[in-house]
């Protein structure tokens, strides 16, 4: 979803803050602990007046030539022509590339429902069989012949595709959102079928060129916002988690603003819940109905008492289909209303794509926040399982999952069994990034690390209060707010954990002093500066903090996932080209230069796939898509950013090691990203384009007309979401 959206319909998100945890502030140990490090390897102290470039040789042992050279290897290099910025209303890729759109917004999954209309006159039952709004995170599974998971397969697999959130020109009513303060019911029916995720199968055609849905596929399935679920894990039948629904709080329906993904090493999907606040409300009045605990619970997660929600989907009637939105106490028990609304969402949900009956399930033991995404680390027989997630907010943390069972290749393609092995039972930690380069994994369990009944800010009652309100224990921990956690990304060269953060307008400059949400940089997430955007009408607004986001980086020590104690550096840094050497810390030029990273994929061959979603260098360019061959932890050195904190950061970028693959259309962010196995199709997701611009209906005046626009220069149709099918002309693999 868009980070600073000017639409009323588009939100909370990313923008909300509700982070008031009186953390320990790193900065005050910056000038201590990084100049002891320095001092250890010979270098200079550092200083807020020190200038870019002068400390990278010194910090990393002194002397001896540039190592802003990426060690990469030199058998991998990138092999197209780096796309220039443009704001065209169009997918444009390399020379020798070709695109197509493999299902948009509304198209039909199955046969007996019509083709889009491009009026809005789908049924909101027909998107129960229809591909939901919001492309975003999505993951490709290869089908064998016998219908299981066959992880090599490239010419037929199972493509899952998450439903974000519904797009705020409301394309799918006819004349958009009817406005006012109550929703229109067949409205919110057809939303909360817009949600969710999609399965659907994919083939190659014998040419080896065309890619396809199979329409009618028996596996092809729409999980939406009222989709029957289960709850597994240390909160499954947590009081927390009673409602009318599940008076044993076991159960629950419906997932909701999936936004990234993951997947599991024995073949099933993860689709993550992130701005759940974008259609749950709460009444007036409801703190004094309420616990002291529950209301400190309440307000962490960013739902104060008379709230209500974006979507106003409570206002649609009194039926349980809407009243269950308003997450308020108006019954004699937990179990007789849906006061609990909100803690039944904020998880990772497990979906296996190859039994199309199975429920859904919410695994509740990597804890509930803003779950942007989950992504497994490396998995090795006989070690656990990890899986590396953040918390999309401004000012919120980074957390691992390290499972209790040790991986066990027997369990590929055991579906929800292996889920309940691996990811039921085991241990949940959140970071810390001490100034000195290194960092600490904070262990989430009750009982240990005042995480007990005895704590004064929260008393924890039992695990399953622990993962509900992760963040009040990641804030009793002292866990270090970042600049609103994206994608991560395991590097499968090395096992090293890439994650973006994608920007933060709460950093203010070191010498401010901090009010209500604000945060002074500190060494992971160090940028203060000013940036200028140039807006339609000619004038100009400017962004502070940091705008343009950056990529963080750390080895687990001794290579092993389950390590409590691990090294960061700062990968990238997105800038302008031209923007002052301490603001463009990366030596980004024309041919790399990016803003906001947002998604974030590794490909078999270590090419990561860096994917923006900007609203700071929009007046220049539209989202995009890079291509980069990165380094390792410490290939770069010491800097000090605009505003003056010292940093780590990794070797600068060059050509050859960062570069532009594509630019989406107008007004979208380009996220999701999945290859076959043969790396010869690429997928990735247009979310949301002509997301900025009031539609007029009525002239068919959109702020972009993607996809038709790509063949079209003068559609009028409706912008929609959509996944995108890129191959070589010449048949060849992606990006080299
Ligand atoms: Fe849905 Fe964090 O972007
Ligand atoms: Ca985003
Ligand atoms: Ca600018
Ligand atoms: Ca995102």
């Amino acid at each position: 979803m868009h980070p600073q959206n000017t639409h009323q319909e588009n939100f909370l998100d990313e923008d909300e803050v509700c982070n008031p945890s009186g953390n320990t502030h790193i900065q005050d140990l910056i000038e201590t602990r990084l100049s002891r490090r320095q001092a250890l390897k010979g270098g200079i102290a550092v200083t807020t007046t020190t200038l870019f470039g002068s400390l990278s040789l010194s910090a990393c042992g002194g002397g001896g030539g540039s190592r802003d050279d990426s060690s990469t290897s030199t058998s991998l290099a990138l092999g197209f022509t780096a796309v220039a910025k443009n704001r065209n209303d169009l997918v444009t890729l390399p020379a020798g590339y070709q695109m197509s759109v493999l299902h948009a917004l509304g198209d039909p999954l199955h046969y007996g429902d019509a083709s889009w209309a491009n009026d809005g006159s789908e049924t909101a039952d027909s998107y129960n069989r229809r591909i939901g709004d919001g492309h975003d995170g999505m993951q490709w599974f290869g089908l064998s012949d016998s219908g299981s998971y066959q992880a090599s397969r490239s010419d037929r697999g199972l493509l899952c595709v998450n439903h974000e959130y519904v797009v705020s020109p409301f394309v799918l009513h006819p004349s958009g959102k009817t406005a006012g303060s109550t929703r229109v019911a067949s409205e919110v029916d057809k939303e909360i079928n817009a949600h969710g995720m999609s399965v659907c199968e994919v083939r190659r055609a014998s040419s080896g060129t065309g890619v396809s849905m199979v329409r009618g596929s028996s596996y092809n399935r729409r999980v939406t916002s009222a989709t029957p679920m289960d709850f597994a894990g240390p909160a499954k039948g947590a009081s927390l988690l009673q409602t009318k629904y599940s008076t044993d709080g076991t159960a629950t329906r419906g997932t909701n603003n999936n936004c990234a993904n993951g997947y599991t090493p024995w073949g099933t999907y993860l689709t993550c819940e992130e701005n759940y606040l974008n259609v749950i409300s709460r009444a007036s009045g409801d703190d004094a109905l309420r616990s002291a605990k529950e209301v400190t619970s309440l307000n962490r997660y960013g739902l104060p008492q008379n709230r209500k929600s974006p979507y106003l989907w409570d206002t649609a009637g009194s039926d349980d289909t809407y009243a269950r939105w308003s997450s308020s106490v108006t019954g004699a028990s937990a179990a007789a209303d849906y006061r609990n609304t909100i803690n039944t969402f904020g998880w990772v949900v497990e979906i296996d794509p190859f039994n199309p009956d199975s429920r859904p399930v919410k695994r509740t033991a990597l804890g509930r926040f803003n779950h942007e995404g989950c992504w497994p680390c490396n998995a090795v027989a006989g070690k656990p399982v990890v899986f590396y997630m953040g918390d999309d907010a401004r000012n919120e943390y980074i957390y691992k999952f390290v499972s209790k069972a040790n991986w066990d290749t027997a369990d590929v393609g055991k579906g929800l069994t292996a889920g309940a092995k691996y990811m039921d039972e085991g241990t949940l930690y959140v970071a810390r990034f001490n100034s000195d380069g290194s960092g600490d994994w904070l262990e989430l369990t009750f009982g240990k690390n005042g995480l007990t009944s005895s704590n004064t800010t929260y008393a924890f009652s039992d695990q399953a209060d622990v993962v509900i309100n992760a963040r009040l224990a990641a804030d009793i921990l002292g866990a270090t707010k970042m600049d609103r956690p994206e994608w991560g990304a395991v590097n499968p060269t090395n096992g090293e954990v890439y994650m973006t953060l994608t920007n933060n307008s709460n950093r203010v400059s070191p010498s401010a002093t901090p009010t209500g949400n604000q945060l002074k940089p500190d060494t992971a997430n160090p940028r203060y500066y000013e940036d200028v955007y140039t807006k339609s009408d000619g004038s100009t607004t400017t962004n502070k903090g940091n705008p343009n986001g950056h990529i963080i980086r750390w080895r687990e020590n001794g290579s092993d996932p389950a390590a409590t104690r691990f090294t960061w550096d700062i990968y990238l840094f997105g800038a302008q080209a031209d923007a002052a050497s301490n603001v463009n810390l990366s030596g980004l030029t024309d041919v790399n230069d990016f803003s906001s990273p947002d998604g974030l994929w590794f490909d078999s061959r270590g090419i990561l796939w860096i994917e923006t979603d900007d609203s700071a260098y929009t007046d220049v360019t539209n989202c995009m898509l890079l291509a980069a061959i990165p380094g390792t932890v410490g290939d770069g050195g010491a800097v000090v950013a605009a505003g003056g904190t010292p940093t780590l950061k990794g070797a600068s970028a060059t050509p050859n090691t960062v570069r532009r693959f594509l630019v989406g259309p107008k007004e979208c962010e380009i996220t999701g990203v999945a290859m076959t196995p043969d790396r010869k199709t690429l997928f990735i997701n247009i979310q949301h384009p002509g997301e900025d611009t009031t539609p007029n209906f009525s002239t068919g005046s959109f702020g972009s007309h993607w996809p038709d626009s790509q063949t079209s220069s003068t559609s009028t149709k409706r912008p929609r979401s959509a996944t995108v099918v890129i191959t070589r002309t010449d048949g060849g693999e992606i990006g080299v």
